[in-house]
């Protein structure tokens, strides 16, 4: 299972993890369970931290996420608080806005950020398993498109000379953080689907 309610997560993963013979399910397909909060210093805990609760409570293997974006100058923020930068309730763009502000007068070069995904399984007898994916890039001075959410609008990317919202989504689920650690994920999950059978 995937201790996630995001419809779009859900839908790249069974996209991704096809053919390996796993029934995927979200975490709307179990009775309420209290969200994990995400009080972690890195991704990693955060995602295991998820991943461990879903596989306590469903008795089943789980898989759990945690994303975003780290900016340099910034030493390395937004980072885990991506989702909250600037506060709870504000938008997306309000968001973007904030962090270019931040940016104010910092020539591009010096922009470098990256967004990075980390995906923990963890199965029902405790093991755990960790992958991580990144892809690189530089803050933008202004947002530009209309595609993806979150940061995507002020994340340039130097090889296609565009921000990530400015790619069509087939393209972005090639390059993506997340699209780079599920692959690795496919792997740790062929290995142990072999051992199931
Ligand atoms: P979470 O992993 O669902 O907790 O998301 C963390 C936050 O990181 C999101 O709310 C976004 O602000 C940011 N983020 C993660 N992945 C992406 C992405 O692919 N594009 C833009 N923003 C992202």
């Amino acid at each position: 299972m995937v201790a996630t309610r995001n419809p779009g997560k859900i839908r790249e993963i069974r996209a991704l993890l096809e053919g390996l013979g796993y029934e995927i399910l979200s975490l709307d397909h179990y009775p309420p369970f209290p969200p994990v909060e995400e009080r972690g210093e890195t991704f990693r805990e955060n995602a295991l931290e998820k991943a461990r609760a879903a596989a306590r409570f469903t008795g089943e293997m789980a898989l759990a996420d945690d994303s975003g974006l780290e900016v340099d100058i910034l030493d390395g923020a937004p980072g885990v608080k991506s989702a909250r930068f600037g506060g709870e309730d504000i938008s997306d763009a309000q968001r973007c806005e904030l962090l270019l502000k931040k940016l104010e007068g910092v020539p591009l070069e010096n922009r470098k950020a990256r967004f990075r995904c980390v995906i923990a399984l963890v199965t029902p007898r405790g093991e755990e398993y960790v992958v991580e994916g990144t892809c690189e890039g530089y803050i933008a001075l202004k947002p530009k498109g209309g595609h993806g959410f979150g940061y995507d609008p002020v994340f340039y990317l130097p090889s296609y000379g565009r921000t990530m919202a400015q790619i069509p989504p087939e393209e972005k689920n090639k390059i993506s953080h997340r699209a780079q650690a599920l692959a690795k994920m496919k792997v740790i999950l062929e290995r142990l689907a072999g051992g199931r059978s």
